[in-house]
């Protein structure tokens, strides 16, 4: 029986990698941007690391066995955890704010549906040391900046600002118990995917009634604490206009403490594009009290994004484009197999130089050679032949053609490359 892929995993063949390339170094540029340092950790942890506070769902969702050493271990779900760890254990090595980011893939036995898998590529983007609004407005900032950079805009996609602060608040007003509120806040969490007799029956058991639920939605942001200094530091960037105020954003992960966020297609016809939010308590809980820093931070993911930058026109041509620059430079047809030696070393010169450059590892007809080059994704075709050192340069989207020296090329491929 053939073997197949595991459910919910991809392939990434030529073409997707390269778009998933795309997608790193797109990341990686704005994060740098923000001055955020990349760091990485395992991807395989101890189970532990997510019992203390990553949230039921999570925790079901785990790819969890014993290695062979008896330990129980897990393919990482998350990067909070990891990230938490790492800081804690060498916390007084870095300067304050610590800014820091990944890229890495990460494991969860989902039901495989549209935006999602069982294995997706983050990028996480985090802050310790800083509790501040100025924090917060940073990291939003990122996350709206990491998603332009693919050319998506304001009728694009949109950030859904939330306070579980808030949530906490009302269940007090009304003498829930404290420790219930991670169970509220999981009714919230699904209010819009739950048809509403379910979630009826859920808050029957707190003794509430869907009405007060809607009515509390309903909070206008001049009502709520901090809600206008965090939006006063988005205006400031010109980016206001991303975001607004949604309280049914909760965060299904158990360790946020007060800010929460989750960024979406305007269509919601998407799952999440991105979550993230403060989680003040987690450094100490995953230190056990040793070490105590404020932190907030979000991550996105590489799987809804790619559904998106496919779906909107003019970020889909943004990706084209952007992938088009990256094409081979050049490909050496040698049009003349008494010149192979001077072709190699011409291929040589300008590969070390940093040019991409192929060309024909046997003896083929010129046309052969050309369709190659073509099949190859090749912006130029330089032809070495019977008058070398003269080389003939072959442009090929547009199939203009000009003779120069070979030491010409070599000198100045680099703007005939940008041409
Ligand atoms: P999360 O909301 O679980 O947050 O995941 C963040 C993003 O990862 C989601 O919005 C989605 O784009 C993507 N994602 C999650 N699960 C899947 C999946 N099964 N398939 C495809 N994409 C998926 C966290 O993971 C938090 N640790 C984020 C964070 C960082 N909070 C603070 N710092």
């Amino acid at each position: 029986m053939e073997i197949q892929r595991l459910p919910g995993f991809r392939d990434f063949y030529p073409e997707d990698c390269a778009f998933r390339n795309y997608i790193f170094d797109t990341w990686r540029s704005v994060a740098n941007s923000f001055a955020f340092q990349e760091y990485d950790g395992p991807i395989l942890e101890p189970t532990d690391l997510y019992r203390k506070k990553s949230g039921e769902e999570l925790k079901t969702q785990l790819f969890r066995f014993n290695d062979l050493g008896g330990r129980d271990v897990c393919l990482r779900p998350e990067m909070t955890p990891t990230v938490a760890r790492l800081v804690a254990a060498r916390e007084r090595d870095f300067k304050k704010p610590i800014k820091w980011f990944s890229i890495s893939p990460f494991f969860r036995f989902e039901k495989p549906q549209k935006g999602r898998l069982r294995e997706h590529y983050q990028i996480n983007c985090d802050i310790f040391g800083d509790n501040s609004v100025a924090a917060d407005g940073e990291l939003i900032s990122l996350a709206i900046e990491l998603h332009r950079a693919f050319g998506l805009r304001e009728e694009d996609f949109f950030v859904r600002l939330s306070n579980r602060d808030l949530w906490a608040g009302f269940l007090r007003e009304r003498n829930e118990p404290e420790d219930r509120l991670s169970e509220f806040l999981g009714i919230i969490d699904k209010l819009e995917r739950d048809p509403e007799e379910v979630t009826k029956a859920k808050l029957a058991s707190f003794g509430l009634g869907i009405s007060e639920i809607r009515d509390f939605l309903r909070t206008s942001p001049e009502q709520i604490p901090g809600f206008e200094p965090l939006l006063r530091e988005l205006r400031w960037r010109g980016l206001e206009r991303f975001v607004e105020l949604d309280l049914t954003i909760v965060r299904g992960l158990d360790y946020y403490t007060g800010l929460v966020f989750e960024l979406f297609d305007r269509k919601k016809a998407n799952r999440s594009l991105a979550g993230g939010g403060r989680y003040d308590d987690l450094v100490s809980a995953i230190s056990d009290g040793s070490v105590d820093l404020p932190a907030a931070g979000f991550a996105i993911g590489d799987v809804v994004l790619t559904n998106l930058i496919n779906e909107v026109d003019h970020s889909r041509s943004a990706a084209t484009e952007a992938l088009k620059r990256r094409r081979l430079n050049f490909f050496v047809v040698i049009a003349d197999e008494g010149h192979r030696v001077d072709a190699l070393q011409l291929v040589s010169s300008l590969r070390r130089d940093g040019a991409s450059v192929d060309f024909a590892l046997q003896a083929a007809k010129v046309g052969r050679q050309f369709q190659q080059a073509e099949a190859i994704g090749a912006s130029q075709a330089v032809v070495v032949g019977q008058e070398w050192p003269e080389i003939r340069l072959k442009t090929l989207a547009d199939r203009t053609e000009r003779i120069l020296s070979s030491e010409y090329l070599c000198k100045n491929w680099k703007d005939i490359a940008k041409a």
